[in-house]
This record gives C-alpha cells, sequence and structure tokens, in this order.
C-alpha cells in the first residue's frame, strides 16, 4: 500500500473522486476503483483487459518483457532445476521444500493417488467417443461428491487434504479417461513410480505387465506438467475462483476451470494446433494457411500463436521448443511429416511481417503439442493433460482466496437493453 492516489474527475460531478493506490511487488500498480459506486458509476473493462481481480502472492508474468515467476523463482529455471512436485509445493505453500519436506509432500500425494471406486462407474458409464475433457470435467465433479462430508474450508489441514487428494488423482482420472476410450483395463497407481512416470504407465501400461517407462519421455513429461503448472489470473484460473467465491465445494469450482480450459482459445489450443497441422497435410499447403490467417474475413486464426499476456516471446514455449528437440531426436522422429509441417509453419511465421508486427509468437501450446504427439498421445487428450499439470494452480490460488476475508465475486455491467415497460394489458 502506497500514499499515491488517483484523482478522477467526471463532467457533471463537482468533486473530484480520489482513488487510492495499493503498490504491487513488481508489475503495474493497482487503483482502487471500489468508491466509484458512490458515484453512480461502475468501471466498464470487457475481457478483464485492465482489470486486477485480486490480489495474489503466488505467479508473477510480464508479458511484454517474458517473464513468469511462480513465488520469485523464474520458471526457466523451475523447468530445468526443478521438478512437477515440488513446483506444487512452492505453489501450494510459497517455498521450495526442503529434501524432509519433499519426501514427506511426494508420500502424502502417492499415498492419496488412488479413487473411489463410485468414479470408475461414472467414467465407465461414459460412451467411448465421449470427449476426454467432459469425461474428466465429470470426474472431477464426481470428486465433490465422493468428499463432500468431509471438505471444511475453513479449516487449514481439510484444505490440506484436499490438495493432495487432487494432485493425486489427477494423473490416474486422466490415465482412466484414456484407458476408457481405448477399451482397456485401468492401471492402479504404482507408488514405486515417479509421478510422471506413474501417469505414463497408468496410461500406456499394459494391466498385469511390468511398468516400462523412457527416462526421457517421464522427463519430457514432468516438464509439459511444470510449465503448465500455474498462469496467474487465466480464464480458468479465474473461474476457479469465481466459482470458489460462493463457498462450493473446491472439486466442484475445480470442475468448471477445466470447462473453461477447454475452449480452443484456452488451454483446447494445443488439440487445435495439431488438427490444423493435420488439415494442412503437407509443407506445400503452408503459405495458403498462413494466407488465411492473415485474412480477417477468414475467421480463421494460426493455432498456437498469440498470447494475450505475452506480446514478446512466451518463456514457457523456450523450454518446451527445447524439450521438443530432445523428445524427437530421443524417439528418432525429427523427420516425422506432420512435425516438419510444424517447423516450417513456425519459421514462416516467426518471419512475416504481419505476425512480427502483431507480435505473434509461437506459444507453449503450439510446442507441447508436437511433444505429445510425439510420445503418442492422442490429439483429444491434450488438454486433459493441461489440466492436470494446472490443478495445483488452480487450487493454489482457491486456496489463497478461501484463507483470506474474500467476498462473492459479482461483476457489474452496462445494460444496454430497453428501458421499462408495462406489459400489455390484455
Ligand atoms: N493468428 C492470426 N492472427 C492473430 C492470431 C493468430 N493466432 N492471434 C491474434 N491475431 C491477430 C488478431 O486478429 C488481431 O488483429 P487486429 O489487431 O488486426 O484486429 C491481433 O492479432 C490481436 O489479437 P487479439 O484477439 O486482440 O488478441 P488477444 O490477446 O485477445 O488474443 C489469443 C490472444 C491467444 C486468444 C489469440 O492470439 C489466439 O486466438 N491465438 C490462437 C489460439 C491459441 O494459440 N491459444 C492459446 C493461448 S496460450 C495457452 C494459454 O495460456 O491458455
Amino acid at each position: 500500500m502506497t500514499d499515491k492516489k488517483a484523482h478522477l474527475t467526471i463532467d457533471g460531478i463537482n468533486t473530484t473522486i480520489e482513488l487510492p493506490i495499493y503498490s504491487s511487488t513488481i508489475g503495474p500498480d493497482v487503483i482502487d476503483v471500489t468508491s466509484i459506486t458512490k458515484n453512480g458509476f461502475f468501471t466498464f473493462d470487457p475481457g478483464f483487459m485492465s482489470t486486477a481481480s485480486c490480489e495474489s502472492g503466488i505467479t508473477f508474468i510480464d508479458g511484454e518483457e517474458g517473464v513468469l515467476l511462480h513465488r520469485g523463482y523464474p520458471i526457466e529455471q523451475l523447468a530445468v532445476s526443478s521438478d512437477y512436485l515440488e513446483t506444487c509445493y512452492l505453489l501450494l505453500n510459497g517455498e521450495l521444500p526442503t529434501p524432509a519436506q519433499k519426501e514427506e509432500f511426494t508420500a502424502a500425494i502417492k499415498q492419496h493417488s488412488a479413487v473411489d471406486p463410485s468414479i470408475a462407474n461414472i467414467i465407465k458409464s461414459f460412451k467411448r467417443e465421449s470427449h476426454p475433457m467432459a469425461i474428466l470435467c465429470s470426474a472431477v465433479a464426481a470428486l465433490a461428491a465422493v468428499y463432500n462430508d468431509e471438505i471444511d474450508i475453513t479449516n487449514e489441514a481439510s484444505r490440506k487434504l484436499t490438495a493432495y487428494r487432487l494432485i493425486g488423482q489427477m494423473p490416474t482420472l486422466s490415465a482412466m479417461v484414456y484407458k476408457h476410450r481405448q477399451g482397456e483395463e485401468f492401471i492402479a497407481p504404482d507408488d514405486s513410480l515417479s509421478y510422471a512416470e506413474n501417469y505414463l504407465n497408468m496410461t500406456f501400461g499394459t494391466a498385469g505387465k511390468a511398468p516400462n517407462v523412457s527416462k526421457t519421455i517421464a522427463k519430457a513429461m514432468d516438464r509439459i506438467f511444470v510449465l503448465h503448472a500455474d498462469h496467474e489470473q487465466n480464464a480458468s484460473t479465474s473461474t476457479v475462483r469465481l466459482s470458489g467465491s460462493s463457498g462450493t465445494n473446491p472439486f466442484a469450482a475445480i470442475a468448471a476451470g477445466i470447462s473453461t480450459l477447454w475452449g480452443p482459445a484456452h488451454g483446447g489450443a494445443n488439440e487445435a494446433v495439431l488438427e490444423m497441422l493435420e488439415e494442412i497435410g503437407s509443407v506445400e499447403n503452408i503459405e495458403a494457411c498462413v494466407a488465411r490467417a492473415k485474412d480477417k474475413t477468414s475467421g480463421f486464426r494460426l493455432m498456437g500463436f498469440g498470447h494475450r499476456v505475452y506480446k514478446n516471446f512466451d518463456p514457457r514455449a523456450k523450454v518446451m521448443k527445447q524439450t521438443c528437440d530432445e523428445v524427437l531426436a530421443e524417439l528418432g522422429l525429427e523427420n516425422d511429416p506432420l512435425l516438419a509441417i510444424a517447423k516450417r509453419l513456425e519459421q514462416i511465421a516467426l518471419e512475416d511481417p504481419y505476425f512480427i508486427s502483431k507480435k505473434l509468437y509461437p506459444n507453449v501450446d503450439f510446442y507441447s503439442g508436437i511433444i505429445m504427439k510425439a510420445i503418442g498421445i492422442p490429439t483429444e487428450m491434450f488438454t486433459v493433460i493441461f489440466a492436470l499439470g494446472r490443478a495445483v494452480g488452480w487450487y493454489s490460488h482457491w486456496d489463497e482466496m478461501v484463507s483470506s476475508p474474500y467476498k462473492i465475486g459479482r461483476p457489474r455491467q452496462q445494460y444496454t437493453g430497453s428501458p421499462k415497460r408495462d406489459y400489455p394489458q390484455k
């Protein structure tokens, strides 16, 4: 908080409205506009382009500079030197764990990775061809039913247990969604494996057979989870906060976040990237695709390019690109036709004046889609993996909100409908 103030004058109002300004640790300070309703106005900011909806100490983004920090640590350093569970601990607790704390946390997550048998029945009741995000959303919402009587959102220990359950069960649920669609038997979690290995084994393993997971692929998977762990007040996280602000069950709030993530402008972009690459079909068709993306009347956008916040580069994309090259080399896929289209598209877009002038760079979804395709994950599962990684971010934001005094989220509107009128007399 500072002594700085903004002063607002409005035509027709004699007094100047004084608005307090609060300091951020880094990034823009915020003008507190809550008092302007007393003067008969609302602020108007569709798409929340300049509205800070909350105070938060979890993640910082500077889109112009391509900076992403979790609890102050740069994402590039976490991606290379940390791992997913350590990053989860950091997001949830604000500090990196000591070795003993990390061991305890890892053990707690593993202990809570098995799902209630009722969830298996719910997943099995879906048609095989159902979209995996629809199944995942329902499965996570069903956790609200399983644990509703045990959750006390005002109790810290109860919230901690909920975090263990969510982070522990997301890989299990995601793998079950995949296995159901494949018509294969579910595989139980194996606590001798790391978090990413366990997910890969439950997804690609065969029931009754010993796990056989490549270390390089598990490392790439873990990095995908780290790079998706949190991203400040994006659409899905804001949904979780808004939903949670009513005091609802946290699993229900997170199911709402999963629904939001599904959309192609958000998490669904990695799926859309692969669909676009498949539609392009061959390197010769790339120019036409780029021309279509530049034509406003086409309604088509180059999927995996551009970002609401990053207008320089997406720091996650840089690390993801490196992992992408490693995975393709490990799998001997450097010459895969689809990946050749992706590489050429990236090159053309990075050199094209339209994309340069609009600051449209490949985002994290561009490269994560390519990696997951190379690993053998079906396109429709990509957003499920995003959700798996992001669960801790959603949870941390919900937890941060409910641990301090908070209000139910209730945006206002500029009403442009009919003035009051009387119902016609009959
Ligand atoms: N292809 C072609 N033109 C584009 C693209 C694109 N991918 N993205 C933005 N533009 C143009 C847009 O037409 C507009 O042009 P003009 O100024 O002439 O009207 C300008 O660039 C600014 O676009 P905007 O829609 O105002 O930007 P935004 O900040 O609202 O949208 C975005 C950001 C990510 C929704 C958008 O860039 C997009 O649709 N990208 C493709 C989908 C995608 O890859 N999404 C994943 C985002 S990263 C994952 C995550 O964090 O969830």
